[in-house]
């Protein structure tokens, strides 16, 4: 069978998106919270533009093939190199392409980027109990639940317990040979 042509493409930041990502995030605002909080003024833009310039972090804006709408973000954040090869992913979807499998083809774009020309052997995500879209999401990708991690991370000034995600790149072949995603 034939895989399903991807409706999406990867792009990274620049200074010009400001205005579309700024208003995109400010329409995503409750879809957003209180899970993450993405960079909400010029200037926190300003600085995650800047951040793409550094070795160890990639960001990636989801777009739409058709139209070029923002449709998501995706982070790839503490690019560690030596005996690691590993990174953390961050990721949300911006209003109103929410529920459309647009982050699901995104996200798979992002791991194949990952494991493939970032030659990454591990991607960890940390999603939080009761986000179940997250949830649902990172499975649906390939990733694998590791384990549980108390009070984790601090979001919203509490520390928030977290499940552990990761996607490896041996499963991820593995997932290609047999036709579910991967490269
Ligand atoms: C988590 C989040 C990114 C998930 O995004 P999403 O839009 O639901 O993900 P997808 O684009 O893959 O959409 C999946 C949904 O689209 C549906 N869908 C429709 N068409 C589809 C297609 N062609 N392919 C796959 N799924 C499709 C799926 O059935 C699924 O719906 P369901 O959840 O009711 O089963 C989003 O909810 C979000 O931004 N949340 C806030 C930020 C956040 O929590 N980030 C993660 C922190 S760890």
């Amino acid at each position: 069978m034939e895989a399903a042509p991807v409706r999406v493409h990867l792009q990274t930041p620049e200074p010009a998106h400001a205005p579309e990502f700024l208003a995109a995030v400010s329409a995503s605002r409750p879809l957003h919270r209180p899970w993450v909080s993405p960079p909400a003024t010029k200037a926190a833009f300003r600085a995650h533009v800047a951040r793409c310039g550094e070795d160890n972090f990639r960001s990636l804006l989801i777009r739409r093939n058709d139209d070029e709408a923002l449709v998501g973000l995706a982070n790839l954040s503490a690019i560690q190199r030596g005996n690691l090869q590993s990174a953390y992913l961050g990721f949300y979807a911006f209003v109103p392409y929410a529920g459309l499998g647009y982050m699901t083809e995104g996200l798979t774009l992002v791991l194949r980027l990952a494991f493939g020309d970032l030659s990454l052997h591990r991607v960890e995500a940390n999603v939080q109990p009761a986000n179940t879209a997250s949830l649902a999401l990172v499975e649906r990708v390939g990733f694998q639940r590791e384990g549980f991690s108390p009070r984790y991370l601090r979001i919203g000034d509490v520390w928030r317990d977290h499940e552990r995600w990761a996607a490896l790149a041996d499963e991820w072949a593995a997932r290609a040979a047999a036709g579910r995603g991967g490269e």
